[in-house]
């Protein structure tokens, strides 16, 4: 039986995959206006760092995430010994626990240095299950901002991404900002309490897991899609009523950034983001008009302690990532054209076999001059050699034939004109050229 790609991943084919680096380009053109330098982390790392950084109580990272073993310590595991915990490894399922780790680790934030400003981009791993807009292996795009506290670099970071998005072509009346503060170490532990006491007093009326999350993550429980628990919810302490004056300010600062930018937001009271480093602002796009529960393109927010968390100096900190194949769903929907991936911008057409080495040598020299080239090599018809240029989006095709080049000449043809004219051989370069 054939083997497909593991359930939840998918293969980034020709046309995708080129659209795919073409939303990446985008990215850097526009980050790169903002002092966003490119980084690349691991796609594996240490699993403690997850652990530490995003928190155990995560589903992404309790439940979610592929730990992986080498075979030598897969048998250790088999045969009962303890692993140390500098083997247990782990695919990233986010990418801001690696940046902020190559951080710590580079000395990258050095006391009273400027922020470091770094974007990023490739596949994260999650084991959810797999459906529309959710996959176990996906692309985001990152960008992450080291070392600045002030609610600027959060509105900048924001109106950056409104900007990223105008340009790829999901416009701001398909999407929605919504944006919440989630306090800090000094205000977040009494709401925390609040909302868990809140939750005690209607454990009767929550879902199961919801009245589990009530210990351990009493504020996931605002992210519950089940309607009684959404009910509940709507009623429970609100974080606006509980932010400490420093926090207040801070929200404040960022809102009024953004009202001065002309960005418009939806402050939502109920958004808590589902993972555990986040204080202070936090941030989320959705698409508008799509009430599938994958409707969110991208998100972020502030992390101040993370770096602590996993054991560097305390460095502020500001990022968000969004989901490539959830935005190229959106623009499928709204119509948006792919790019097609052309495997040559010109072909060379025989005649008959005779021909076939005078095209293969000259298949050569127009490379050498930097043109883009493909021949048949599977002995076709001149008509299918045709079809063939075609479908490789070939715009030039040069036909060789034994008359002609006794002659000296080439005829070549223009595909989308379909115009066709007979050239000396050595100045068919130039003749396609004029055409590409
Ligand atoms: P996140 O909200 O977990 O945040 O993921 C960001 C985006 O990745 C989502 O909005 C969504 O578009 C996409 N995404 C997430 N999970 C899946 C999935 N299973 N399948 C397809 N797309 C998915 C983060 O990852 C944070 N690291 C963002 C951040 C950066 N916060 C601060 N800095």
């Amino acid at each position: 039986m054939a083997i497909n790609a593991p359930e939840g991943t998918y293969d980034l084919l020709p046309d995708r995959k080129l659209f795919w680096e073409q939303f990446k380009q985008t990215a850097r053109d526009v980050f790169g206006l903002y002092g966003y330098l490119p980084i690349e982390t691991p796609v594996i790392e240490r699993t403690e760092l997850f652990v530490r950084g995003i928190g155990e109580a995560t589903d992404v990272v309790g439940k979610e995430m592929f730990t992986a073993l080498s075979g030598a310590n897969l048998q250790k595991l088999l045969n009962g010994e303890k692993l140390p915990s500098k083997s247990r490894l782990s695919l990233r399922p986010e990418g801001t626990a690696g940046v902020v780790r190559a951080c710590v680790q580079h000395d990258l934030v050095p006391q009273g240095a400027p922020p470091a400003k770094l974007m990023y981009a490739g596949p994260m791993f999650r084991a959810e299950r797999p459906q529309f807009g959710r996959q176990r292996e996906f692309n985001q795009v990152g960008i992450e901002c080291l070392g600045a506290e002030d609610p600027a670099t959060d509105a900048e970071a924001i109106i950056m991404l409104m900007r990223f998005f105008d340009r790829v072509g999901i416009p701001q009346e398909s999407r929605v900002l919504l944006i919440n503060s989630l306090g800090c170490a000094t205000c977040r532990p009494a709401y925390r309490e609040a909302v868990r006491a809140y939750m005690e007093a209607h454990a009767d009326e929550l879902c199961e897991t919801c009245r589990e999350r009530m210990e351990l993550n009493p504020l996931r429980a605002f992210d519950c899609k089940n309607e009684q628990c959404a009910q509940v919810m709507e009623g429970a302490p609100k974080i606006g009523d509980h932010l400490c004056p420093d926090c207040a300010e801070h929200y404040d600062q960022v809102r009024a950034l953004l009202d001065v930018a002309g960005i418009s937001y939806v402050e939502d009271q109920r958004l808590v983001r589902g993972l555990d480093y986040y204080t202070r602002t936090v941030f989320e796009v959705q698409t508008v008009g799509d009430d599938r529960a994958q409707n969110a393109i991208g998100g972020g927010g502030r992390y101040d302690k993370l770096a602590e968390d996993i054991g560097g100096r305390p460095t502020p900190g500001f990022g968000f990532a969004l989901g490539f194949e959830r935005c190229a769903n959106v623009l499928e929907a709204l119509g948006h054209g792919f790019p097609r991936a052309r495997a040559c911008r010109a072909f060379i057409a025989c005649v008959n076999d005779e021909v076939r080495a005078d095209a293969f040598a000259l298949a050569q020299v127009m490379r050498d001059a930097g043109v883009a080239t493909e021949l048949d090599h599977q002995g076709r018809s001149l008509k299918s050699q045709f079809k063939l240029a075609d479908k490789l989006g070939a715009l030039a095709v040069i036909i060789l034939g034994p008359d002609e080049l006794a002659e000296g000449q080439v005829r070549v043809r223009n595909m989308n004109s379909h115009e066709e004219s007979l050239v000396l051989k050595d100045e068919a370069i130039p003749a396609v050229l004029s055409i590409l």
